[in-house]
């Protein structure tokens, strides 16, 4: 394992932030990891795809790049596939691995940028599916003792873009390997949410397959999200809030079309791209940064922002959405 200084980690964030990592090394496999751990150099910092993490400084200490390959099926029933899949594999290309071989459960979680082992830190979802839904366990090797731990389904704490890596757990693990179960026979497809039924609609499928499926999320998502190989991005910077029936009502005298989802406990849950939007900051540019023009949601690098510049609107969005909505809106990417 080679480590290298003042590395610059532009190429390694899908936001582009052209900052340096004092020192940094790219890990292939656990072994790589054992010895990073014994080097003397802290803090650490792990990352996959860079795709959920905003920079505001050159980072000190040591970043650890996590590579560690490899697909392959563990366990097979009739029905059922466990898969076990190296924590540096891109998240999309196994959905198109297992769309090949027709196996079941991730197809709406198409194009979700990323790597397999930051997929479960964040329990990533979309268009009704979550990472949970068909996890089994995941090893992590413990970066205080060296030593490979089993975290199972339950371990986890899995909530909504949360789970206990970003908790109790955050810092102390570097996960290296996820078990996923998929369908191999009678896949439970997911067309609910969103415009997938009127995609496959118009793509004129009738019967869809987990490919349609596949296919219809990849063009829903690259209608609204922007390619972060053109723009700059992460994707959702802040979490859609959680709030009651009393302030949906409220709301709901000036805005009477306020879209919302419904939750146990009389909450529920507001766009936060709407409420942002609502505010005026839809396609606005401020500097070098703002939000995109097609998903208010999403903040977007237009080219040689600082992270300090996308945080400051992250908190200026964060500003009037409270002023106006008396919500306060969380980021869900890591601010570093
Ligand atoms: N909306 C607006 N203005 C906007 C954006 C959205 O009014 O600028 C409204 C839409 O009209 C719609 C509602 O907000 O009524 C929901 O929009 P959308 O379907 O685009 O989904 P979202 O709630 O904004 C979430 C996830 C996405 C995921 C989609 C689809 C979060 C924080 N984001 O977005 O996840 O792809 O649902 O399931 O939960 C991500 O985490 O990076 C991500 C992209």
């Amino acid at each position: 394992m080679q480590i290298h200084q003042n590395y610059s980690l532009k190429e390694l964030n899908t936001f582009g932030i052209g900052v340096k990592a004092e020192y940094f090394a790219e890990l292939q496999n656990i072994q790589d990891l054992q010895e990073a751990i014994r080097n003397p150099i802290r803090p650490l910092l792990l990352m996959g795809g860079g795709s959920n993490l905003l920079f505001t400084n050159d980072v000190k200490g040591l970043v650890l790049k996590v590579s560690i390959s490899g697909i392959k099926v563990v366990r097979e029933s009739n029905n059922r596939v466990w898969v076990e899949v190296g924590a540096g594999v891109n998240w999309h290309q196994l959905v198109l691995w297992a769309v090949q071989h027709n196996y079941g459960g991730i197809e709406n979680l198409s194009l979700i940028p990323g790597t397999v082992g930051a997929a479960p830190v964040q329990n990533i979802g979309a268009y009704g599916v979550e990472l949970k839904d068909v996890f089994v366990k995941l090893k992590a090797v413990d970066l205080t003792t060296g030593k490979l731990k089993t975290f199972f389904n339950s371990d986890c704490a899995f909530g909504y873009r949360d789970s206990i890596f970003k908790k109790a757990a955050k810092g102390k693990f570097c996960i290296t390997s996820v078990v996923l179960s998929l369908s191999k026979t009678n896949h439970r497809l997911k067309l609910s949410y969103g415009d997938i039924r009127k995609i496959l609609e118009q793509n004129k499928v009738s019967q869809p397959d987990i490919a349609d499926i596949s296919k219809a999320v990849i063009q829903i998502r690259s209608s609204k999200l922007p390619d972060p190989a053109k723009i700059g991005n992460c994707g959702s910077f802040f979490k859609n809030p959680e709030t009651d029936q009393t302030k949906l009502r409220e709301i709901q005298v000036h805005f009477p079309n306020v879209p919302f989802y419904e939750l146990p406990k009389n909450k529920v849950k507001i766009p936060a791209g709407w409420l942002i939007e609502q505010c005026g900051w839809k396609g606005k540019r401020v500097g070098n940064t703002g939000s995109y023009e097609k998903q208010a949601l999403v903040l977007v690098n237009h080219g040689g922002a600082t992270g300090e510049e996308v945080s400051q609107l992250a908190q200026d969005i964060i500003a009037s959405v409270q002023q106006k909505f008396g919500i306060r809106l969380e980021p869900e990417v890591n601010i570093i």
